[in-house]
């Protein structure tokens, strides 16, 4: 996959079998929709100069890739999933699309919190954001990709107080949610951590009503 201006192809994936996805989240609408997002951004990211990119969740690993071909290797690409085969199969996506990512299994940002304290430019999570039942969610890897339990929050609520110690001074946020998500309460939500709320981008997508927002620090 090669850059052509301002544009971001989707990653080839062809390596993911059918056995893969039986136990990994097949890229989808809403995998596309954050790459949209990041293309419409593109810019902004650029003028950032990111030097480490951070997906937490990376399932199949098509965001942090297609990020990883426009940015190219001077930027460095780590990515968590709680699922080992994700992880894998992140790496596998990315050395098809000569991306070099560095991926961890781990519960959000555990371990990687520490290490990388202040020095992520780009932090994207598009996380189980389906209103399920909490005891739906973790339940097993496939659930793990969907059930969000109350609002589809519970999850994404855990990664928001880790945002700030994460991202460098310059740093931007990207998340995927759902309009029943609530994402005027999310940008509140962060708001108390010092950050301001874009909308990047938002489509609807059968039954489901998709945005991609942006948190840069307030200034
Ligand atoms: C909606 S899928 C998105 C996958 C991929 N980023 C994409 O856009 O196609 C959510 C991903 O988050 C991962 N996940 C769920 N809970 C997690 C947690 N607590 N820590 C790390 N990853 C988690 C799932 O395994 C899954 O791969």
């Amino acid at each position: 996959m090669e850059e052509s201006g301002n544009k971001i192809k989707t990653p080839v994936f062809s390596n993911i079998t059918s056995e893969d996805l039986e136990h990994i989240y097949e890229p989808a609408e809403d995998s596309f929709l954050l790459i949209d997002a990041l293309e419409k951004d593109l810019h902004l990211i650029r003028e950032r100069k990111p030097s480490l990119c951070l997906e937490v969740g990376s399932g199949s690993g098509v965001v942090i890739t297609a990020l990883g071909t426009v940015l190219g290797p001077s930027c460095v690409y780590m990515s968590t999933d709680i699922n080992p085969r994700a992880c894998h199969t992140t790496r596998e996506v990315g050395r098809l699309n000569g991306v070099d990512i560095e991926a961890v299994c781990t519960d959000l940002v555990s371990g990687v919190i520490d290490k990388d304290v202040g020095s992520v430019d780009i932090l994207l999570f598009n996380p189980p954001y389906v209103v399920t039942p909490s005891d739906e969610v973790g339940r097993g890897n496939l659930e793990h990709t969907w059930a969000g339990g109350e609002h589809g929050r519970e999850v994404m609520d855990r990664l928001f107080p880790s945002v700030d110690s994460l991202l460098s001074p310059q740093g931007l946020f990207y998340l995927l949610v759902l309009k029943e998500n609530d994402p005027a309460d999310i940008e509140l939500v962060m708001a108390k951590f010092g950050y301001s709320c874009s909308c990047v981008i938002t489509r609807r997508t059968g039954p489901e009503n998709l945005s991609v927002l942006r948190f840069s620090r307030q200034r």
